[in-house]
């Protein structure tokens, strides 16, 4: 049987941490709907436990992987991103941390498209004309109408695993792609062009409609719907600021999925409420929860601007499955399992879900 100690910052899902206590490791699971405060990760980082398991809201910093050095084996993140975990940190202590890359990428393309039909069909305000009886009658255009998606242009910003699924899920709506990235893979546009001559060839959409790269400057000017798939980095630091938006076509709609910071969310209010694009579908920002006094609640652009709680991921079968091919609470505990149990080869270069390999080459 194994001792280790490990400390959850948070019940990542019950079936997923039985996996640990049905080994034998002592688990101790911070049982709030809240974080834990850094104060009470550093005590436990302290006493000497073995594995750390975290969210996206625990700051992971320089103070919390000095604590560890000599006891903490691993940190395993149950999020795909980890930009609340400094790297370089890990990298100097030679503690390996993991992320539950790949079992959210579907649920969270998903989501993305699904924002982007939500705020271009104006989903939300059809509703409330329900649900606050402002529905009469059958009108051609009277009390409101939305913006078709088949047959528009579609920004991809960020061709990584999400990026590249979100793209795949637009297919059934006959659009043309636009995608920009650092690092074009030319092969996957190739072969998806493949697929649009394949549809139209068969019938199965009207106009051929093609796929290409380009520059985030062209992307901007030329989507209707501008769709983010990048890690936050200081690259991508409000990659989306007012110069960004005022390139953006007045009809075109913003929708992030990845992190809020990657928007300036003051520029993009300005932006929406005066007229300088059609509207946006966020599901992430600067600060979370959304601040009380955040533009974004402005009632003057309630129509035009949906926001979500950080929920792209959020289903049962990616948030809690405990299967490491299925859901996220799965691939965080088998990712701490790898390094404290030594699978691999022992070597955390050799293991697939941990992040900073390069310390360990
Ligand atoms: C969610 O935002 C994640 O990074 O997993």
């Amino acid at each position: 049987m194994n001792t280790f100690r490990i400390f959850s910052t948070c019940n990542i899902g019950e079936e997923a941490l039985e996996r640990l206590t049905k080994r034998g490791y002592q688990l101790e699971v911070y049982n709030e709907i809240d974080p834990p405060p850094k104060a009470l990760i550093l005590e436990k980082v302290r006493s000497g436990i073995d594995g750390l398991i975290t969210t996206l809201r625990d700051a992971i910093d320089e103070e919390v992987f000095n604590a560890g050095i000599g006891s903490l084996k691993v940190v395993a993140q149950d999020a795909v991103g980890f930009d609340n975990i400094d790297r370089e940190a890990a990298n100097q202590c030679k503690i390996p941390f993991t992320n539950t890359a790949e079992v959210l990428t579907d649920a969270t393309a998903e989501f993305a498209l699904f924002m982007l039909g939500c705020v271009s069909r104006k989903l939300y305000s059809s509703e409330l004309i329900v649900r606050n009886r402002v529905w009469k009658t059958w009108h051609p255009f009277s009390p409101i109408l939305g913006d078709e998606v088949t047959g528009k242009t579609v920004g991809v910003v960020g061709t990584g695993r999400i990026g590249k699924a979100f793209a795949a899920k637009c297919l059934g709506l006959e659009v043309d792609l636009l995608c920009a990235d650092p690092f074009p893979d030319e092969a996957f546009v190739k072969d998806f062009q493949k697929l649009l001559d394949l549809r139209f060839e068969l019938g199965l959409s009207k106009k051929g409609n093609t796929i290409r790269y380009t520059t985030i400057e062209n992307l901007l000017g030329s989507a209707d719907y501008v769709s983010l798939h990048v890690p936050l980095s200081d690259e991508t630091y409000h990659l989306i600021e007012e110069h960004a938006l005022h390139k953006m076509k007045k009809t075109a709609y913003l929708i992030n999925s990845s992190r809020g910071p990657i928007v300036d969310e003051d520029a993009l209010h300005a932006a929406v409420k005066q007229g300088q694009i059609a509207g946006a579908a966020l599901d992430v920002f600067e600060t979370e929860p959304l601040p009380e006094d955040s533009p974004l609640r402005d009632s003057e652009i309630v129509e035009r601007v949906r926001l979500f709680h950080h929920f792209a991921s959020g289903t049962r079968e990616t948030r809690l499955s405990p299967d490491p091919e299925i859901g996220m609470a799965g691939r965080c505990v088998q990712g701490l399992i790898d390094v404290l149990e030594g699978n691999y080869g022992g070597n955390p270069n050799n293991m697939p879900f941990v992040v900073n390999k390069e310390a360990f080459e």
